[in-house]
């Protein structure tokens, strides 16, 4: 095995088509379609294959170290093989790895979360964000009695049927500005499900008041994600989400919340940061430190659906690896590391990256900008300034971005293909230099042609 090279330019050797990554596509693309499981991974002219990672670093097949700032999709807020979670995972391991019975790290994982974030109430544990996600539509329908969702325009909340519509919408299908149209953003969902989700516009509050008031009687909650990446990170207006919650609150429409990304913007998540007083909150990704992991929380009157001794509709959830001890350590070993001070570090590190990040594109010439918040940073190809969905959407944006997301990869930088980006705690000063540096070289390089 050769010695990892941490080149800052020319490490896309993996391009080459006798690389080792080449090889295992070739033959992956026979037994897989695309050759990957995950569509967000499929890339030209084949994905980056990745032997393993330490730290912040990450290590390709052909023997080059990368900067990680994807971290499994924001999962990894430690990087990889982080020390507490691989030696409690060691552990649960020789213990075994799961049973027909419940077991006590349920319990702990349940009492963090509940303990720091306002909306919990309860906990109950799945295995995926689009798993919490599902769990938090059934209740609020079980609940409300009521069908229908609502979601915002350019917002991904897992591969569920109710909520695979209009998150990557253009013109001019889209339809008007104050009423999105509901369109499919995958094949397979029944016309008539892609059609019960509503669609509102994100950060206009008079429009989603009208849309909302519209169907009131219909509407079991509204599902927001209230930093939502797809978007590229737009916080919520000043006073939209209490705006929104005045407005389902008179109408008895529950609010979800979709945390799957943003709890990792402070100790207390996004509604720790932004409000909101979500009924219900989905979770995921950082809660698992690292292993696959959901959560559906909220108020105890709307949790009592999940319990089978309650009378009246109950919702009947299971899953052979729900809340299974080994991602439950993980979690918990994982959370108790991101006390409040290191939130805190990476929330100042966060905030000097983005505007540094923001000078570099202000100094190229380019258009672009940094966006995101706490740990969280999306490298967005437009420079005007984003208020919705929208906004985000420009002819020639998706390619500006995989051109900037392969001349990262050759400066030794990872990020996802659309600019998605996030620290981890192994990271410090030479991490925020070594990717401001990055981008430097990247936007260099792409003025170059
Ligand atoms: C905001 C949001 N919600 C839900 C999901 C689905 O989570 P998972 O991929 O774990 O199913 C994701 C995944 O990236 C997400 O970003």
């Amino acid at each position: 095995m050769s010695t990892p090279q941490r080149p800052q330019t020319g490490a896309n050797v993996f391009l080459n088509p006798d690389s080792q990554c080449a090889k295992w596509y070739r033959e992956a693309i026979q037994f897989i379609p695309a050759g990957t499981s995950k569509a967000n991974l499929y890339m030209r002219p084949h994905p980056l294959y990745v032997r393993g990672g330490t730290g912040c670093w990450a290590t390709d097949l052909e023997g080059v170290e990368r900067l990680d700032c994807v971290n499994n999709f924001t999962a990894l807020i430690h990087g990889h093989a982080f020390s507490p979670v691989v030696q409690a995972v060691t552990a649960q391991l020789t213990r075994g790895t799961n049973f027909a019975f419940s077991t006590p790290e349920e319990l702990l994982l349940a009492k963090l979360l509940v303990e720091r974030i306002a909306g919990l109430d309860m906990v109950r544990f799945g295995n995926s964000g689009t798993e919490a996600v599902m769990m938090a539509i059934k209740a609020a329908r079980a609940f409300t009695g009521r069908d229908r969702i609502a979601k915002f325009e350019g917002a991904y909340h897992g591969y569920y049927d109710d909520v695979q519509v209009s998150f990557h919408s253009t013109p001019p299908a889209w339809g008007p500005d104050d009423a999105p149209a509901s369109l499919a953003s995958s094949g397979g969902i029944p016309k008539h499900r892609v059609q019960e989700t509503l669609v509102l516009p994100w950060n206009d509050a008079d429009s989603t008041e009208r849309l909302l008031v519209r169907h009131k009687n219909e509407i079991a909650a509204v599902i927001v994600d209230p930093l939502a990446n797809r978007m590229g990170f737009i916080p919520p207006a000043p006073g939209f989400l209490a705006h929104l919650r005045e407005v389902t609150r008179a109408h008895g429409i529950l609010v979800i919340f979709d945390e799957v990304i943003s709890l990792r913007v402070g100790y207390s998540g996004a509604q720790g940061r932004y409000g909101g007083d979500p009924d219900l909150t989905a979770m995921g990704k950082i809660t698992g430190g690292g292993f696959p992991v959901g959560a559906t929380g909220g108020k105890a009157a709307v949790m009592a659906v999940f319990d089978p001794g309650t009378r009246g509709p109950r919702i009947l959830s299971g899953g052979t690896f729900s809340a299974n001890p080994v991602t439950m350590t993980a979690g918990l070993a994982a959370m108790q590391a991101m006390d409040r001070a290191t939130f805190a570090r990476l929330e100042d590190m966060g905030a000097r990256l983005r505007q540094r990040l923001n000078e570099v594109f202000r100094k190229s010439g380019q258009p672009g900008q940094a966006t995101g918040d706490g740990s969280l940073f999306r490298l967005m190809p437009i420079g005007r300034p984003l208020r919705n969905y929208r906004d985000s959407v420009e002819p020639g944006a998706d390619a500006r971005s995989s051109r900037l997301f392969m001349a990262l990869l050759d400066a030794g930088i990872m990020v996802n293909d659309n600019g998605l980006g996030c620290l981890s705690t192994p990271m410090g000063e030479a991490e925020l230099d070594r990717i401001q540096a990055a981008l430097e070289r990247a936007l260099a390089t792409l003025a170059g042609g």
